[in-house]
């Protein structure tokens, strides 16, 4: 028999960590692009994934972004309500993550009763503290639909970069956030009419104020991300002006105070309160209504914010600056922002630009694990990466395919045709086999901390090193040749792989969830893959595996080249 007398079996957790996943909220007026998903949601499902299947206590909340600019604008141009947009692109959302199997503890919108009064209580509460106050500025006026003009209704030149269709709120070239009064040039995008200067009031966070706390407590966050750090630091450094937390617009959560019925509150004002007023949704549906607080109120909760390079700012000044007003409830444990996912020819995906593939394209043609892995390998964790189909096809076909894939379906395969598919029996195990084994063991932690550090590249390939490791393993000990002379040696190597392929199961379950679960199943286990826990579980000698099946389905089709429509 293998001998297991150091392997622990018990899969309780010793002590469960509180984690509260956030996750940018797509604005509601497109199709999500393989950017969106591989900078911020994909990540996030991967470390929910893990932290769920190391016992902790996990919720994952996001929804879509539907107020604002972007979707008025959207709006507008189709000559519909922004609900109508909203609720098309909301369903298209949900369908995406239901098939890429992005599992939220909730994905909602902002468009619920809920977050309404949520973000109405935030507002008055910092009213009330003083950390609002009224003043009229400038605003940029459309003389001929005799309207204002904020955000993305103006175009012009970024005052920054000098590129020349910078919007309102933001400069896609430079990523720098705008105010529409300091374009360039600027020209209205209702009518094309050049604006002219308004006064007009709005209410105003006071970030001055609140600056040397925040600096006080960005200064201990040396666990986060270099990048997200310096630019933080960077930003406070510069020091902080107050902003405008409403907007002349009538689309938005209306401003809770009497006579400011033709204004609303500024769409990122609103959105980052969505985190708070998801997990309360999230709450009042699991039929514990209070059980929203330990996520926000415990200090030991820790809290991730995954999102993309440009919103940076509102993750790790804004809204922390929000938080800090309003009192009494957690800041952001870690932001781990990413760069960007350019298309090949080195362009960013845009989705105003229309360059870009969507992921709903991408899902018609590929099986959802072969994309999240792939997109997991490309994660621009460090620095801008490069999507490309071709090599989507390739990583597919020549890495999970031929260091995974095969691998699992090689085993089985061989416990079938050589041990009528029951796991054999081994008495005392050989040194290589002991080493393997040992490697498959020790990866539970060192894995496990890559997925928990948000390191998800390091955590795939220190996975595949291992599956390297097991092949490498069968290769030399090839049990197909010695299945014919001796079959106690061809047995302890199926059953020692079946082993290593069983750890390999768990440690990759995060990032390929639907292959794994089938795997599962093959491999004789019962329950599910979650269930079992993050833990080195033997396939028991006498478990009878199902029929090898491959989990994967080689590439041979040309690109799709899947364009933007
Ligand atoms: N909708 C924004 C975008 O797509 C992201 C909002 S994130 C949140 O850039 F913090 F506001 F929720
Ligand atoms: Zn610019």
């Amino acid at each position: 028999m293998l001998d297991f007398g150091q392997i622990p079996l018990s899969r309780a957790p010793v002590l469960s960590d509180r984690i509260l996943v956030c996750v940018a909220w797509p604005y509601a007026n497109y199709l999500l692009h393989v950017g969106q998903v591989a900078g911020a949601v994909l990540p996030a499902d991967v470390f929910a994934r893990y932290q769920r299947l190391a016992g902790n206590e996990v919720v994952m909340v996001s929804g879509s972004d539907s107020h604002g600019t972007p979707i008025t604008v959207t709006a507008d141009r189709e000559g519909v309500e922004p609900r109508e947009i909203v609720d098309r692109y909301h369903a298209k959302i949900l369908e995406t993550w239901e098939r890429l199997g992005i599992v939220y503890d909730l994905y909602t919108t902002t468009l619920t009763d809920n977050h309404y009064a949520t973000t109405q209580e935030v507002f008055l509460r910092l009213l009330e503290k003083d950390l609002l106050y009224r003043k009229s500025q400038d605003q940029l006026y459309d003389p001929q639909a005799e309207r204002f003009l904020p955000d993305r209704y103006v175009e012009g030149t970024c005052p920054i970069c000098g590129y020349g269709e910078a919007r309102g709120d933001q400069c896609d070239n430079c990523g720098s956030q705008l105010d529409a009064i300091d374009l360039i040039n600027p020209k209205s995008r209702m009518t094309g009419a050049i604006p002219v200067i308004r006064q007009s009031e709005h209410y105003f966070l006071r970030l001055t104020e609140l600056e040397a706390g925040l600096k006080d407590w960005v200064g201990k966050q040396a666990h986060w991300r270099r990048n997200v750090l310096n630019f933080t630091l960077g930003s406070l450094n510069e020091g902080l002006v107050d902003r405008a937390i409403t907007r002349d617009i009538s689309w938005g959560v209306p401003v809770p105070v009497e006579g400011w019925d033709d204004k609303r509150i500024y769409v990122w004002f609103d959105a980052v309160i969505g985190y708070l007023s998801a997990t309360r949704e999230w709450a009042g549906r699991t039929g514990d209504p209070e059980a929203w607080r330990p996520f926000w109120e415990d200090p030991a909760t820790r809290s991730y914010y995954f999102i993309g390079k440009d919103n940076i700012v509102f993750h790790t000044i804004i809204w922390p600056a929000i938080l800090m007003g309003y009192g009494g409830l957690d800041l952001p444990y870690d932001v781990p922002a990413n760069q960007y996912v350019n298309m090949p020819t080195g362009e960013k995906q845009s989705k105003s630009r229309g360059t870009g593939t969507w992921m709903l394209d991408l899902l018609d043609v590929y099986e959802p694990d072969t994309i999240r892995f792939y997109l997991t390998t490309i994660f621009p964790e460090t620095s801008d990466s490069v999507f490309a189909e071709d090599d989507l096809i390739r990583t597919n076909n020549d890495v999970l395919i031929a260091t995974w894939g095969n691998l699992a379906n090689r085993v089985i395969s061989m416990v079938h045709r050589n041990f009528e598919g029951i796991v054999p029996a081994t008495g005392e195990l050989a040194p290589e086999s002991e080493a393997i084994m040992a490697e498959a063991r020790a990866a539970f932690t060192t894995v496990g901390a890559e997925y928990n550090a948000c390191h998800f590249r390091n955590a795939v390939n220190d996975s595949m090193a291992l599956a390297k490791a097991a092949n490498r393993y069968l290769d030399e000990r090839a049990p197909w040749k010695a299945v014919k002379v001796d079959r106690v040696h061809a047995a302890e190597t199926l059953a020692t792989a079946l082993t290593v392929i069983n750890a390999l199961k768990v440690l990759l379950h995060p990032v390929l969830p639907f292959t794994t679960r089938r795997l599962h199943e093959d491999l004789g286990f019962d329950g599910t893959v979650l269930g079992h826990g993050w833990a080195f579980e033997p396939v028991p000698a006498g478990t009878h595996l199902r029929e090898a099946r491959p989990l994967y389905t080689k590439i041979e089709v040309e690109p799709v080249g899947a364009p933007a429509r």
